[in-house]
């Protein structure tokens, strides 16, 4: 299939995407920043979207805004409100002045949460009771199930994020469908053990995901670009395998999403599946304060986080399958670090990038790569960058320092 091909395409040159303009076809990737202190987009924020934005890329994604405060997988998190109408204005403003288009990844965490800070008076839930390990740091074992209310007002608060996210000024709107959140874990059959409409066949998982996509379509009109972002494997047993995450990326297709990023792994049971390089354990363990703590990071984080080894692309043949499988545009993501990555990204057909670390290491990435055919951004793929979302002055690249 394929309804475009970008085998010819120059990624430096202006390229439509659903009913806007991009000046090229490079977008940062939604890398949570940790720079949203009780919820609010301030200065660190601006900062760092603006240095991303100057660098030249065409779209830039504000990642991880929340559909309601329970969606925060922790309290520094941001979710949208209309306490926050002014600030997230401005902001979006001050990026678009620089030609750069702005993106708004919206989420919710389901049951994979830390927050402390809930206001609904009920713990985390997801479509099934369960064990959530990350529950442990706060005390809380198991998640409980989703009610049909539940489900119904998670609904209302993607449907008011639409509302709310047009009203500021966003240019688009990704979902995240992946990853092991909300969403993902009503799609993948290890999170997901319900009998009612919402469980068992691939239509019944994938019935939550795409009644909160009309709902979003329906508030922000035909013409407004709805990006999705999943897991095409969540790369653990019992869980969304490349199979599923095809009929996944088939289903979003059919009900009209705009462009997909098919990303991989799950924060949840397979984190280092999605970054691959050197194990976010090393981060984590230099971030311990007490000694103790530091040990048990040592002892769990092999344990924790297995090790895929890095390489260029490294999503890149599983991605060309959803995009032979789909006729929505495909946006790459996963290893686009130098030129060279980005040659043979294009060359295979892709239609847009993101872009992650390499853009934390090197903010000018676009406008260093476009006359260097030798063009590396020096990201390492040593992801101390990534425990840094939970640091209190957000993420930067170490190298860097
Ligand atoms: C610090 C950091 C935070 C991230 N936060 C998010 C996030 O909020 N949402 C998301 O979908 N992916 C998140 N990611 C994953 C990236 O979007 C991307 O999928 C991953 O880094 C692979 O792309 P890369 O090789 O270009 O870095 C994060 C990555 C990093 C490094
Ligand atoms: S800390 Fe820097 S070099 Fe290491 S993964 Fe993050 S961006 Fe890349």
């Amino acid at each position: 299939m394929g309804r475009s091909s970008a085998r010819d395409v120059n990624p430096f040159k202006p390229a439509a995407l659903s009913g806007i303009q991009l000046k090229n076809r490079f977008m940062k990737a939604a890398t949570f920043e940790g720079m949203t202190p009780d919820g609010i987009p301030g200065p660190r924020l601006r900062d760092f979207h603006m240095g991303i934005a100057s660098g030249g890329v065409g779209l830039t994604t504000l990642s991880y805004c929340t559909t309601e405060p329970d969606g925060r997988i922790m309290d520094s998190m941001m979710w949208l409100h209309d306490g926050i109408e002014d600030e997230l204005r401005s902001l979006i403003l001050e990026l678009q002045s620089t030609g750069v288009k702005v993106s708004g990844q919206v989420t919710h965490c389901g049951h994979f949460s830390q927050n402390k800070d809930l206001r609904r008076g009920q713990p985390p839930k997801g479509p099934s009771k369960m064990f959530v390990p990350i529950g442990l740091t706060v005390g809380r074992l198991f998640a409980p199930a989703m009610t049909q209310d539940d489900i119904n007002h998670l609904i209302g608060t993607y449907r008011d994020a639409a509302a709310f996210m047009k009203r500021v000024g966003f240019d688009a709107i990704e979902i995240h469908f992946g990853h092991g959140y909300g969403l993902s874990q009503f799609i993948s059959p290890k999170t997901n053990k319900r009998s009612d409409k919402y469980g068992g066949s691939h239509e019944n998982r994938m019935r939550l995901p795409l009644e909160v996509l009309a709902a979003m379509r329906l508030e922000l009109g035909e013409d407004f670009p709805i990006l999705g972002k999943i897991s095409m494997t969540d790369g653990v047993k019992a869980g969304v395998d490349y199979a599923l995450g095809l009929k996944v990326a088939q289903s979003l297709d059919v009900a009209g999403i705009d462009a997909l990023i098919p990303s991989a792994g799950t924060s949840s049971y397979n984190t280092m599946y999605m970054f691959r390089g050197d194990s976010i354990a090393k981060g984590m363990i230099a971030m311990q304060d007490n000694p103790i703590s530091k040990m048990a990071v040592r002892i769990m984080g092999p344990l924790m986080w297995k090790k895929y080894p890095y390489e260029p692309t490294y999503l890149l043949e599983a991605a060309k399958n959803i995009k032979a499988a789909v006729s929505c545009p495909i946006i790459y993501i996963g290893g686009v670090s130098t030129r060279a990555d980005i040659d043979r990204v294009f060359a295979a057909g892709f239609d847009f990038v993101q872009i992650g670390r390499p853009l934390i290491k090197d903010p000018n990435f676009v406008a260093n790569a476009v006359d260097d055919a030798a063009y590396d951004s020096g990201c390492t793929h040593c992801n101390y960058c990534v425990p840094l979302i939970s640091h209190p002055q957000g993420i930067r690249c170490v190298l860097n320092d």
